[in-house]
């Protein structure tokens, strides 16, 4: 049976493409002179860059290596942040410029990826009011040393992930395995893994959707990196332990929620932490939950059901655009097929400025996450999901790696995923000295601990010192 099921599984590759964008670009590849080719703008933000006007004018663009400074031909100095391995944002001469690299579909089961240019994208002054679309093309040195753009360069051919499976075999339903329940608990002493037998009503699909399926592991930041420290004075003084959900006696988290079987993590992460420093800063006087729907209905920054990332929606798209509360658009968990106007009496709230903890993307560090998430409240992270993620029932979660490959004799279609949550505190086990962070999650109040989730600190466990983000919103005047 088990072999019948995996001839199938490579037999009958089917269609569409989950995840964030198809590329896998890297700060090496930002490197140099790019030039960015701006067309005549609407001059507000509904201006639409899918169908862009004439090009105005072109500036270069020079990105530096070490502590991501970028100076343009007009001799302005700035800095730039490589958005994962989907993008960048590049903040210059008084305006911003924003763009995912350039990809497209080949076939059902294939993209490419082009990391020396653009897709469309967007730029604007830094108040927000002058708006301009933009695509950029990097700069090749030639042998003899002559600049020229590179064209027609073929790009990288990469395998859509959802092209691998199956999707009947997707809707297959999860099988819970208890052997691999009980391995995982045999194995180590730390956590304690679950059958939630919730499981067993979900799909494989749908597991692998609500952790972030198609996004492949995390490309962890490889940079020439100058490191901002943490002082020893504010290192002397940082607490053993924080916990956002009681600082003497006051909770400043808002409820868990559930996002279900869309990739919606990312604004779910990011609507979370503008809810809690909403809370944080207003000594909880406004308490808003935020709408996730509107995000991924309307969100230019992101892929809907299929994925999105924080720094680009709890920062970029609550600057650009503002979110609204949930009543003004109730969450449905599902792509739609269009954006409806938000109810006419919606406020927005917009974030104030966003950054990735420790200045820019690759400079994160554990005491500089403690750092900002005492000062300024919860930070939101990206994390790998292992399939033993999926189990977790309580204790201090580390992927149990001796485990790899939980057959357990059926076909398991799970793959390495990435999924974006919040870190609402820190602490260590008082009788192991294990020290963790304090996660919510996005899956519903019967996992885990409460939805919550306690992880390994100190180590980047699964990733999860390597890019965090954090906002700042701006509460409403009452
Ligand atoms: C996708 O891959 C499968 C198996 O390799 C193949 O049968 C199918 O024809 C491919 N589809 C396209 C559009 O190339
Ligand atoms: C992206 O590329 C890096 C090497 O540059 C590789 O290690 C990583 O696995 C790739 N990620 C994905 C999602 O393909
Ligand atoms: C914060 O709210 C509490 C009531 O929950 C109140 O006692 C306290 O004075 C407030 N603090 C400030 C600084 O307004």
């Amino acid at each position: 049976m088990d072999k019948f099921l995996v001839a199938i599984f490579l037999v009958c590759l089917c269609t569409g493409v989950l995840g964030d964008t198809p590329a896998n670009c890297t700060h090496e590849d930002l490197i140099g002179t790019w030039n960015f080719y701006v067309s005549e703008g609407g001059h507000d933000r509904t201006l639409d860059c899918s169908s862009p006007g004439k090009v105005m004018y072109v500036i270069s663009m020079t990105f530096s290596g070490m502590n991501s400074i970028v100076t343009n031909s007009d001799g302005a100095v700035g800095t730039f942040n490589l958005i994962y391995n989907q993008g960048f944002e590049a903040v210059v001469g008084y305006r911003k410029y924003f763009a995912f690299f350039e990809w497209k579909t080949v076939d059902a089961n294939h993209s490419t990826y082009w990391c020396d240019r653009t897709m469309y994208g967007q730029s604007h002054d830094v108040l927000g009011n002058d708006w301009a679309c933009f695509t950029a093309v990097k700069q090749q040195k030639h042998l003899s040393g002559m600049l020229f753009e590179r064209q027609n360069w073929k790009g990288n051919v990469v395998r859509n992930p959802a092209g691998s499976y199956d999707e009947e075999l997707l809707k297959q339903p999860y099988v819970i395995k208890k052997k691999f329940v009980n391995q995982i608990n045999k194995e180590q002493k730390s956590w304690v893994a679950q059958a939630y037998p919730e499981l067993g009503k979900m799909s494989y699909g749908d597991v692998l959707k609500r952790s972030g399926y198609g996004n492949g592991p995390i490309t962890r930041p490889n940079l020439p990196r100058k490191l901002k420290f943490v002082s020893n004075y504010v290192k002397a003084r940082l607490p053993e332990a924080w916990d956002w959900r009681n600082v003497n006696g006051k909770d400043y988290v808002s409820p868990i929620r559930n996002q279900g079987s869309c990739g919606s993590c990312y604004a779910f992460a990011s609507m979370a932490m503008l809810e809690a420093r909403i809370r944080i800063m207003t000594n909880n006087t406004q308490t808003p939950v935020f709408s996730t729907q509107e995000v991924v209905s309307c969100g230019k920054y992101s892929q809907g059901c299929d994925g999105g990332f924080p720094y680009l929606i709890a920062g970029k798209y609550a600057q650009d655009f503002g979110v609204v509360e949930e009543h003004c658009y109730p969450y449905v968990g599902k792509d739609t097929p269009s954006c409806k106007p938000a109810v006419a009496n919606c406020k927005r709230t917009y974030a104030a400025k966003y950054e990735y903890v420790g200045g820019y993307y690759g400079a994160c560090t554990e005491e500089l996450m403690m750092q900002d998430l005492v000062a300024n409240g919860p930070v939101a992270v990206g994390i790998e999901v292992y399939e033993d993620f999926q189990l977790y029932e309580s204790g201090i979660y580390h992927h149990v790696t001796e485990l790899r490959s939980p057959l357990d004799g059926a076909f398991n279609p799970f793959e390495l995923t990435n999924h974006a949550v919040l870190v609402v505190g820190f602490g260590a086990d008082s009788k192991t000295g294990e020290k963790y962070w304090i996660v919510k999650n996005s899956w519903g109040e019967a996992w885990g601990e409460k939805g919550y989730v306690r992880i390994r600190r100190g180590t980047d466990e699964i990733a999860i010192e390597s890019l965090a983000v954090q906002s700042f919103p701006i509460p409403q005047l009452q």
